[in-house]
């Protein structure tokens, strides 16, 4: 079966479901953002000068402005970055994850080897298992679809001159570790790693899927290589005074605080998810969706559909397959009346 790397969770939901397939955050926006998105409207009529934003991004990661690009989403970047690197010979993508980085490379011509973590070692990562003359990786962190952190170090390892290293983090904020300050396991502030290129994404946790913001992070002598790749003027300005908003310390303190609340609730759903009768949650969940594994789990997806739930199936992730549906976290709530319905669903089985 060809896999359709185009398929995402917005083509699962539906009116009248509740949506466990999209993993953006849906809740009122804050004062601080939606103040100077509003006031972003009445400079529309001259073309976007993304150089506060720029400056603004590389203010939060504590970086120089040459080393960051904004994007219209962090799917443009993979844009970018395939059309841009061309020139490589052997591109890399470590699945299961997005599959956009793959489409993306396709697009542009680049042959693809995939690596494939397995389930059965919790899709830990495994640097060996990427070609020592590979020079240009893909890989995600935390993954999805497998709610996967990886270790810093690991990833770390992978980085070497001649290659380009892209750590997809577009949910890095996300993730929480009692006692860290900050993202616990990103590279975005690392200026040191060879090649290293981290995105990110504005879109989940700020609701912002339909205004298309994220940056790229990387070393200052291949920016400008990436940027030529980008359409001109391609974030708008409303994007652009979200990117300020978003790097503000005031957003980077709540991002931490919903971090927080998001772990309680992922640790709910797994609790709940675990005394399920043959279902296996994947890893160690560590992002705002959890992978889970059970036999049938395709039937068992329209099922829900049936009794109101959209969930992401996971056939369409390369490394997954049928058995696999990936559910969003949400507050304690709709988990325990989802879970219920699920138990049902698998309890009815013939
Ligand atoms: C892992 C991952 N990376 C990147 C993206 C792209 O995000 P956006 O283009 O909305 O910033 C997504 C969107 O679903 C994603 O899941």
């Amino acid at each position: 079966m060809t896999i359709d790397l185009g398929h995402h969770g917005d083509t699962e939901v539906g009116a009248g479901l509740v949506d466990l397939a999209v993993n953006v955050r849906r809740e009122p926006m804050p004062a601080w953002l939606s103040a100077p998105l509003r006031a972003s409207l009445d400079d529309l009529a001259a073309y976007p000068d993304a150089a506060d934003a720029t400056a603004a991004v590389a203010a939060r990661h504590g970086r120089d402005p040459a080393e960051v690009l904004l994007t219209a989403g962090a799917a443009q970047a993979f844009v970018v970055l395939a059309q841009a690197l061309r020139g490589a010979r052997r591109a890399v993508v470590v699945h299961p994850q997005f599959t956009e980085p793959e489409a993306a490379l396709r697009n542009a011509g680049h042959p693809v080897e995939r690596v494939l973590l397995r389930a059965e070692d919790g899709f830990r990562l495994d640097p060996t298992l990427v070609p020592a003359d590979s020079d240009l990786v893909f890989v995600g962190n935390p993954t999805n679809p497998t709610s996967v952190l990886h270790p810093a170090s690991e990833i770390a390892a992978l980085a070497r001159p001649g290659r380009v290293l892209v750590v997809d983090e577009a949910f890095s904020d996300t993730t929480y570790r009692a006692g860290v300050p900050g993202e616990p396991e990103s590279l975005a502030g690392r200026r040191d790693l060879p090649g290293l290129v981290v995105l990110r994404s504005l879109t989940k946790t700020w609701g912002l899927a339909g205004l298309r913001i994220g940056y790229l992070l990387g070393p200052a002598d291949l920016l400008p290589r990436l940027a030529a790749a980008q359409p001109l003027w391609a974030v708008s300005t409303p994007a652009l005074a979200a990117a300020t908003a978003c790097a503000g310390p005031v957003a980077v303190a709540a991002e931490r605080e919903i971090a927080a609340r998001l772990a309680a609730e992922r640790d709910h759903l797994v609790r709940r998810l675990r005394h399920v009768p043959n279902l296996t949650v994947a890893g160690d969940p560590a992002a705002a969706f959890v992978a889970v594994r059970f036999p049938g789990a395709d039937k068992a997806r329209v099922e829900l559909r049936e009794r109101g739930y959209a969930v992401r199936r996971g056939d369409t992730f390369p490394g997954l397959g049928p058995d696999w549906l990936r559910i969003a976290v949400r507050d304690t709530a709709t988990t325990d009346a989802f879970v219920d319905v699920l138990t049902a669903v698998l309890e009815e089985r013939p």
